[in-house]
């Protein structure tokens, strides 16, 4: 189980072992040849510590705050979409997880667990992640259950305007509602346990796998988890819907998918209290550059006006320290949190945050550095390309 876990990488193949194709290539994999989903992986190890030595770290510390919310670590769980697919309840089980740990959590709006269960069940300090689309009654509606649910934060993420072409989903048969065909059928028989555990379990409490925040208005009747208003006109979005959302929405305000320092300043002006610095783990644009590439531009534009988040390729503490150290006020990760939630449900999740906890904390004492607020550029050896 998780317990054997030694780290991020060890997670990963033991979730591997555990999921049926279509759940484990919608997971691990990335749009088109990947080159982007490696090209994270890749300007995180160009990247070297240049540690001071005899530095008194016996008082370090990983609490941190932002939004003035303190957290015990300063890094958190970004929004996975389909969540379900890999544990029972995923949702409510990574949202528990987080909440022990002490850290935010991002709910998806695809979610299989609708929006107010997680918000009543896992307790912690809990952010809505909105899919928008250009249907505005549909957007508002998401975004007052959100309001109403106590989420604190809401998370928009724009680097969606299009689906990606993960060409993969297709060759599996992938789809939300969950669909069974003979392959998929074959190789839910091959891992018994996925089948029993997560999704015959999933089919037999709240029926077919599928997103469970959104609906639509077909003249003037709601319907139940219809995608079509959900997606409607996506590639119609524009900043003038940003200023429209900030309007309907008084708490913190944040932008997904920046990779522009352009972009974070255009946020700025629109209302958002905060940008997150993401190519949504190299799942959307193929070709982008490494977010990490990219963050310290952005948050150089940003000047400290407001907090830049950043998520994409984050396997290890090393990774959380070097993206703080270029300047994210707070780090997400995506598939990391999965692959424990594929192993051991919420448990594998709490092994996953306590990894990279542990990971942290060693690594700032290694560099000679006590808390967060301290970690900066003084710390790194950069490649040209950063
Ligand atoms: C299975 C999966 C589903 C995802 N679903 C969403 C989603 O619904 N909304 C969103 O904004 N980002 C989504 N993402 C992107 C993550 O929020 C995050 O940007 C990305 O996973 C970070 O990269 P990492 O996986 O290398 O940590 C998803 C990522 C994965 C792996």
């Amino acid at each position: 189980m998780s317990a054997d876990a030694y780290n991020i990488e060890d997670l990963r193949q033991a979730a591997q072992r555990r999921l049926p194709r279509v759940a484990w290539d919608y997971l691990e994999r990335g749009a088109e040849d990947e080159v982007t989903m490696a090209a994270n992986r890749a300007a995180f190890e160009r990247i070297h510590f240049e540690p001071r030595t005899l530095v008194d770290v016996s008082a370090r510390t990983l609490r941190h705050t932002l939004f003035a919310q303190a957290y015990k670590a300063p890094f958190g769980i970004a929004p996975t979409g389909a969540a379900g697919l890999y544990c029972f309840d995923a949702d409510v089980a990574l949202a528990r997880a987080a909440a022990t740990a002490g850290v935010p959590f991002v709910l998806s709006t695809a979610s299989f667990v609708a929006m107010e269960r997680v918000a009543k069940e896992a307790g912690g300090n809990k952010w809505f992640q909105l899919y928008m689309s250009k249907d505005r009654e549909a957007a508002e509606r998401l975004v007052r259950r959100a309001f109403d649910a106590g989420y604190e934060a809401l998370v928009v993420t724009t680097d969606v305007p299009v689906g990606a072409n993960r060409e993969y989903n297709l060759r599996n048969g992938f789809a939300i509602p969950f669909r069974i065909n003979a392959r998929n059928m074959v190789d839910g028989l091959l891992h018994p346990r996925w089948l029993t555990q997560v999704f015959l379990r999933t089919l037999l409490t709240s029926g077919v796998p599928r997103f469970q925040n959104v609906d639509s208005n077909v003249g003037g009747r709601i319907i139940a988890k219809d995608l079509s208003a959900f997606r409607a006109r996506r590639d119609a979005l524009d900043w003038s819907d940003i200023a429209w959302l900030r309007t309907i929405w008084p708490r913190k305000l944040l932008i997904k998918g920046v990779m522009a320092a352009a972009d974070a300043q255009l946020a700025l002006q629109h209302g958002a209290d905060g940008v997150v610095v993401s190519n949504h783990g190299g799942r959307q644009l193929d070709g982008a550059r490494a977010a990490v590439d990219v963050l310290p531009a952005i948050v150089a534009a940003v000047g400290g006006r407001m907090p830049v988040l950043f998520d994409s390729g984050v396997r290890r503490g090393a990774d959380i320290v070097k993206a703080l150290a270029l300047g994210a006020d707070f780090v997400f990760c995506g598939r990391a949190t999965l692959y424990g939630a594929s192993v051991d449900g919420e448990a594998g999740v709490a092994r996953a945050l306590e990894l990279l906890r542990s990971e942290t904390e060693r690594v700032m004492a290694l560099i000679g550095c006590s808390s967060v607020a301290e970690l900066d550029r003084r710390y790194l050896h950069l490649p040209d390309s950063v």
